[in-house]
């Protein structure tokens, strides 16, 4: 399937992946404009060979364009040993049977009913340092909150996400470092996991998600338990470890530029947008990955078969056709199609809770600790093991 050794891979589609690398991970600009203007269809021989897209154009393009990049191959570059992931890698049809009944666990009435308990969960991240004037704010407030309500909402225990978050970011580690052993027995540790917590609802049902998966009807029949744990799987998954990252991005640039966060004090009916701008430059996800079915042409470079081609959102989120002074966090962008949700079939269908979570963070930390400034530019680390995540975010209010 791999047959790029074979590939005549010109001078200016060979690239290295860049991304792993700290200082990369933490400025990706330059690396993204490189890819962009040097080898928009980039070929690189990391994880086994895959290529890269870095354009806007050409990202949407794939994105669409379902019946030539599929999504049924996997989508995490390298690969991961989890259960298959029912939804988001699957094609339509099969993608439609799951995606539609999930897109009502994310309605803005659910959004809405959640606000004041997303509120609490902040407020008691915030309490736990405001009095303080100092703190991480990667580990007080991005890590604890997406995790604390990820766990309310499937109806987990909130006192064990310290466990699932641990063991999630394992899994990827560990198999980005070539260490599959590791990585099956992390994604064991949460199989079992969950599989204890399905069977306490079979028993007694609860008013919660995971409930709610186990009573899903598909085509008229039950969810299987295969599939329930699956969905259990992808939603736990995929419910915190990107809104870490993306919280911790958006809290980065609020507590490093005085001027956006003045800005945001005085109107802060400019919040939804400073959300929109953290998710444009710095998603969390920085690039997702398909397969092609019967080769792809992308400006006249040919991709063969049964290749994995990422589509780089984050490189497409900074291109210059496609935004106007794409490095700068700007709260005056009034139109802003960023790709950090994906585009077309497979668009996030959790964004209406991360952006709720986003929100609700940036409005408590702005009120609670209004002076906030990050004290050591320098210090922040960020951390690239598929997801983006920031570390060591130390503040002072
Ligand atoms: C800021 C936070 C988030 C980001 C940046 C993000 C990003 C993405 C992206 C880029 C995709 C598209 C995947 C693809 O094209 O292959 C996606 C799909 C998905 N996301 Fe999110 N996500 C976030 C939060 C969430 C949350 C909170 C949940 C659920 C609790 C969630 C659940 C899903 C699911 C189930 C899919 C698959 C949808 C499909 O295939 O139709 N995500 N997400």
């Amino acid at each position: 399937m791999e047959d790029h050794m074979t590939t005549d891979l010109s001078a200016d589609q060979d690239a290295e992946f860049r991304l792993p690398e700290p200082e990369v991970a933490k400025r990706p600009g330059d690396y993204y404009g490189h890819l962009r203007s040097r080898c928009p269809v980039a070929h690189t021989p990391t994880f086994g060979g895959f290529w890269i897209l870095s354009r806007y154009d050409h990202v949407r393009d794939a994105a669409m364009d379902t019946a030539a990049f599929s999504s049924a191959g996997g989508v995490t570059i390298p690969l991961t040993p989890t259960p298959p992931s029912l939804c988001l890698e699957q094609d339509d049809p099969e993608h439609r049977l799951y995606r539609r009944p999930m897109q009502r666990w994310f309605s803005p009435a659910r959004m809405a009913a959640l606000e004041s308990a997303v509120r609490d969960v902040v407020t008691e991240c915030i309490d736990a340092i405001a009095d303080s004037n100092r703190a991480d704010l990667a580990s007080s407030i991005a890590d604890p909150v997406p995790a604390m309500v990820i766990a309310a909402m499937l109806g987990l225990q909130r006192d064990e996400w310290p466990f699932f978050r641990e063991k999630n970011g394992e899994y990827f580690r560990l198999q980005a470092l070539g260490d599959a052993e590791g990585a099956a027995a992390a994604v064991q540790s949460l199989v079992d996991y969950l599989n204890r917590k399905l069977d306490e609802r079979r028993t007694r049902p609860q008013d919660d998600l995971l409930t709610d998966i186990l009573t899903l009807e598909v085509e008229g029949r039950t969810v299987t338990a295969e599939e329930a744990l699956s969905l259990a799987f992808l939603l736990l998954a995929a419910g915190h470890e990107t809104t870490v990252g993306a919280i911790g991005g958006m809290l980065y640039h609020v507590a490093r530029d005085h001027e956006v966060r003045d800005r945001l004090i005085a109107e802060p009916a400019l919040v939804d947008r400073a959300v929109e701008e953290a998710l444009r430059l710095e998603p969390p996800l920085p690039g997702l990955g398909r397969t092609t079915r019967d080769g792809a042409e992308v400006n006249d470079v040919v991709i063969p078969p049964g290749e994995h081609v990422m589509l780089l959102f984050a490189a497409a989120n900074r291109d210059p056709a496609a935004f106007d002074d794409p490095e700068q966090f700007r709260l005056d962008r009034r139109s802003n199609s960023h790709m950090a949700f994906g585009y077309g079939i497979h668009r996030c269908v959790g964004a209406p809770l991360a952006r709720l979570e986003m929100r609700v963070v940036l409005e408590e930390v702005l009120r609670r600790l209004p002076g906030v400034r990050l004290r050591e530019d320098d210090e922040v680390e960020v951390v690239y093991n598929f997801s983006r995540t920031y570390r060591c975010l130390d503040a002072e209010w």
